[in-house]
C-alpha cells in the first residue's frame, strides 16, 4: 500500500509513519522541512512533485498549525485555519489531477467539532454548538468530504486530546505536577476526552483497511474523565505537596479565548462508531493510559477530593 501523509513530522505523524513502514507500506510525507528519505519513506515539499501516474492507495491529512502553541491572536487564528484548509484544498486538487484517485482519505478533525457541552454524552451524531474550534472543524470536514465526489472513501478523525510521553498536551498538563503542585483548570468538573497516542495510531490503521467504514469517527478513549479526575490520576504518578484549581478567570486572563475553547469548557465524547465497528482500545481508562506512559503509580488513588 502507498500512503501520502501530511503532518508526518508531528506528534501523531512520526509514530504513525513508523507504524505504516512496519506494516510494509510505502509512505510519502509532504513536509515544509528538508528531510532525508529513507527506505520506504520519501519526503516531498510540494504536491506538484507527485506525478499524475502515481498510484496512491490512501491519503492521511494531519497537517496544521498547533491550536495550543500560542495565544489566539486574530493573525494566529488565521494561520490555524489556513494551514488546514489550504493543504486540504491542495490534496483535493491532487486527487482530481491523478489518473486514478486514492481509495481512501483519512482527514484529521477534532472533538472541538462539537463545541461547548456540559455533561451530556456526545457521539458522532450529536449536534454542535458554535465557537472558533467548532467552525474550524466543521469547515475542514466539509471540505474533506468533497473527495467523496471522486469516489474516495472519506473518514473524518475527530481526535480527542492525544496523550503520550515526549510532548503533546500531557507535557503541558503535567508541568505543575513536576514541581510538586497537582493542578486543574477552572471548576475541574469539565470533561476531558483524551486518547492514548498508541490507540490513535491503531485506530488510523483500522480505518485505513476497513473499506466498509466512512464518515466521522470520534477517536477518544471510551472512558473520558473530568479535569479533576484526570488531575487525580496524574497526581498518582508524581510527588506532589499541594493541590489547587487554577481559577477560570486567571486562565482566561493568561490564555484569552483559547482558555474557554480548549480548557475550561469540556466535552464528554464517546467513540461510538469505532466501538460499533469492532475497534478495541488498548487504553480505555485514564489510569491504564497514564500507567503505560509513566509506569507504576507512586501513590495510591483514593476517592477523596480533599486528600
Ligand atoms: N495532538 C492532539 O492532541 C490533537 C487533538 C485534536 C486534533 N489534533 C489534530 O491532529 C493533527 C495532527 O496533530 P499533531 O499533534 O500530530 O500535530 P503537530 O505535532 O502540531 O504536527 C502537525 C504538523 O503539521 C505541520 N504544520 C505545522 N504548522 C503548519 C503550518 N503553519 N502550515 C502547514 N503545516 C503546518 C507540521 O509538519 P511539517 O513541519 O512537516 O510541515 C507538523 O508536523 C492536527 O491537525 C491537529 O489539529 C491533534
Amino acid at each position: 500500500m502507498r500512503v501520502l501523509l501530511t503532518g508526518g513530522t508531528g506528534f501523531i505523524g512520526v509514530p504513525l509513519t513508523e507504524s505504516l513502514l512496519a506494516r510494509g507500506y510505502d509512505v510519502i510525507v509532504l513536509s515544509r522541512q528538508t528531510l532525508t528519505d529513507r527506505p520506504g519513506c520519501r519526503f516531498i515539499s510540494s504536491l506538484d512533485r507527485v506525478p499524475v501516474t502515481e498510484e496512491l492507495d490512501a491519503v492521511i491529512n494531519l497537517a496544521g498549525a498547533s491550536l495550543a502553541a500560542r495565544r489566539w491572536s486574530e493573525s494566529y487564528k488565521g494561520e490555524i485555519v489556513s494551514s488546514r484548509m489550504d493543504i486540504t484544498r491542495q490534496l483535493l486538487a491532487l486527487m482530481v489531477r491523478l489518473s486514478c484517485p486514492p481509495k481512501v482519505l483519512l482527514s484529521a478533525s477534532a472533538i472541538g467539532y462539537y463545541g461547548h457541552h456540559d455533561d451530556e454524552q456526545l457521539t458522532e451524531s450529536s449536534p454542535a454548538t458554535p465557537g472558533f474550534a467548532q467552525k474550524l472543524c466543521s469547515n475542514w470536514e466539509t471540505l474533506a468530504l468533497t473527495a467523496q465526489s471522486l469516489g474516495v472513501r472519506v473518514c473524518l478523525l475527530r481526535l480527542g486530546v492525544v496523550l503520550d510521553g515526549g510532548g503533546g498536551a500531557l507535557e503541558e498538563m503535567a508541568k505543575s505536577f513536576r514541581f510538586g503542585v497537582a493542578s486543574w483548570l477552572g471548576s475541574g468538573s469539565q470533561w476531558l476526552s483524551w486518547v492514548h497516542r498508541e490507540d490513535v495510531i491503531r485506530a488510523i490503521g483500522f480505518l485505513l483497511t476497513r473499506d466498509d467504514l466512512q464518515g466521522p469517527f470520534n477517536i477518544t478513549a471510551p472512558e473520558p474523565a473530568t479535569a479533576w479526575e484526570f488531575a487525580r490520576a496524574l497526581k498518582a504518578h508524581h510527588r506532589t505537596f499541594i493541590q489547587a484549581g487554577v481559577p477560570a478567570s486567571i486562565a482566561r486572563l493568561l490564555l484569552g479565548e483559547m482558555a474557554p475553547e480548549l480548557l475550561l469548557n469540556g466535552q464528554r465524547v464517546l467513540p461510538a462508531q469505532l466501538q460499533r465497528s469492532g475497534f478495541e482500545f488498548n487504553y480505555p481508562t485514564t489510569p491504564s493510559a497514564l500507567a503505560a506512559i509513566y509506569g507504576t503509580p507512586t501513590t495510591t488513588l483514593t476517592n477523596s477530593s480533599s486528600e
